[in-house]
């Protein structure tokens, strides 16, 4: 059994890696179309990881108004990661491409600790932990299907 929240916290783990994997790579690329096939990429990889928080988000806050704000700092910070992932993707100068990536990954990053120390402990405090097993297991389902 795993917490949907667990789950999460796993998934940070393995795109903090894809993320110092990118940042190797980053010196050696030489065109801004090889950063946006990156940024592509990555911005790929964490669309499916936010759209799970959203929706556990707009659960959780049926349950806990007195947590609004944090909640949906979460979704607004979606949205702003979105914005840096695109920007490095259609930037058309190599050296702006590749800042702006680097920039969108920090950003991301920041924005996990932030989930980890902030808005899970909320969504597990608020939510119960059949609630949040169930979802935790349909996670796993999702995963042994792709
Ligand atoms: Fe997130
Ligand atoms: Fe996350």
């Amino acid at each position: 059994m795993i917490k949907i929240t667990e789950a999460l916290t796993l998934e940070h783990r393995l795109l903090l890696t894809v993320f110092e994997q990118v940042e190797k790579l980053l010196p050696e690329i030489e065109t801004a179309e090889e950063v946006t096939r990156l940024a592509r990429l990555v911005e790929g990889l964490l669309g499916d990881h936010a759209d799970t928080e959203d929706n556990l988000v707009y659960i959780t806050l049926d349950h806990a108004l007195e947590h609004q704000g944090k909640l949906k700092q979460l979704h607004h910070e979606h949205h702003e990661i979105n914005r840096f992932f695109k920007a490095a993707a259609s930037a058309k100068r190599l050296s702006e491409a590749r800042h702006l990536l680097e920039k969108a990954l920090q950003a991301s990053r920041d924005h996990f600790t932030s989930e980890e120390r902030l808005v899970f402990p909320v969504i597990e405090n608020v939510l119960q932990n059949e609630t949040l097993a169930e979802m935790g297991d349909a996670w796993a389902q999702k995963q042994k299907a792709s």
